[in-house]
């Protein structure tokens, strides 16, 4: 039964705390959790978001004291350990707690013998840890479904299972949006380092033929742009698949570019083929499943097209028109061919 005093209570201090809380509320910016924030693209997400002044981000890692997790504590992130590993849902969904919206990604997998699939078991866990602690718009990096594009013909299952990924987060109860990155201009920094020969020239052995067109970004500057759009519009955004793109070239272009920007001389190598590949890096050979996929990677895109027809070429530039070009990236970067960590430049996010 509700007494008289009660009634006073709930009529005149009720309303009042209601409103303050409201107030409060209001002014509480949305929070976001990064999941892999010390990678490039979650750096650039987690680094975007802050400097927007919109949201508040939780930077998950599975080190707090790595040099890029501290550079986002710097920045005012709120640093959680929390590892992109299998089997760790209970942790994930706790340190997701509370977020409005999440980034989800998962990092470079190396492939193993079908029908495991590691990266689809990783990525399914981190949607269910962010379902479980009801987040209630994810972002996930993606990738098209390469198996399904090519009638099964190509097996690339870091494409694919990231695809797969996507369509099982299409099936839960909240909502979600998908970015597909571009190939890596850090590629050549990090994995297919050009090789310096005794006359002082690099070859730049190229995974693609010299004159393809295909597309390439910076994933340490162009995640966040593309991103913090989605969060900021997350209607519009609902639903929707996103190619991240900083520029359309080909091989042949990048060599002469790099040539044209640091004055030295370089040429062009194909590794396209599974010859040429081993050739030049002989050391993915010890993976038979790696040279697989990486000889699938590129016919897939060279066949078929890195995105499905239909896909939004220019979305990214439009939201983001400063996007680096590969000239802009050699620049900013002055890169002059040697091999580069991206685990911990003290000036990444600089
Ligand atoms: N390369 C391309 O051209 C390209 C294009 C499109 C999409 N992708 C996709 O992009 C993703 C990689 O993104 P990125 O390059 O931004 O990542 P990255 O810079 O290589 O960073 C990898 C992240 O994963 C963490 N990590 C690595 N191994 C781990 C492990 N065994 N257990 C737990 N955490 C681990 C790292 O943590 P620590 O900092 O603690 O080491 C770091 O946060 C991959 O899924 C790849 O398929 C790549």
């Amino acid at each position: 039964m509700v007494s008289a005093e009660t009634v006073d209570f709930m009529t005149g201090i009720l309303p009042v705390l209601i409103r303050r809380n409201c107030m409060s509320i209001a002014s509480v910016k949305p929070l976001i959790t990064v999941a892999g924030a010390s990678s490039k693209q979650g750096r650039s997400v987690a680094a975007a978001l802050l400097a927007s002044g919109r949201y508040r981000v939780r930077a998950l890692g599975r080190r707090a004291d790595s040099a890029p997790m501290r550079q986002l504590a710097a920045l005012g992130a709120e640093v959680v350990v929390a590892p992109l590993e299998l089997g760790r849902q209970g942790e994930l969904t706790a340190a997701l707690r509370g977020s409005h919206g999440a980034f989800l990604m998962t990092p470079p997998t190396t492939p193993v013998q079908p029908p495991d699939q590691p990266e689809l078991a990783l990525g399914r866990e981190l949607a269910d840890a962010a379902q479980a602690a009801g987040v209630q718009h994810v972002v996930w990096s993606g990738l098209e479904n390469v198996e399904a594009r090519t009638a099964g013909a190509l097996w690339v299952p870091h494409f694919t299972e990231k695809a797969l990924v996507e369509d099982y987060i299409r099936t839960l109860p909240m909502r979600s949006s998908f970015i597909y990155l571009a190939f890596f201009y850090s590629n050549f920094l990090e994995y297919y380092v050009p090789q310096r020969g005794a006359d002082g020239s690099l070859t730049f052995a190229i995974y693609l033929p010299p004159d393809v067109p295909m597309p390439f970004v910076d994933p340490l500057t162009a995640a966040g742009p593309a991103v913090l759009e989605v969060f900021d519009h997350p209607e519009t955004y609902a639903g929707k698949s996103l190619p991240v793109i900083g520029e359309v070239l080909t091989a042949r272009q990048m060599v002469d570019t790099f040539v044209r920007v640091t004055g030295q001389k370089a040429h062009y190598a194909s590794a396209y083929t599974r010859e040429e590949l081993l050739q030049h890096f002989p050391a993915f050979g010890q993976n038979e499943y790696l040279v697989r996929e990486l000889v699938g990677m590129t016919q897939y895109a060279v066949e078929y097209g890195y995105y499905a027809p239909g896909r939004d070429l220019e979305w990214s530039r439009k939201v983001d028109p400063g996007a680096l070009t590969w000239e802009m990236f050699l620049r900013s970067n002055q890169w002059q061919g040697g091999q580069v960590s991206y685990g911990a430049p003290p000036s990444a996010l600089e």
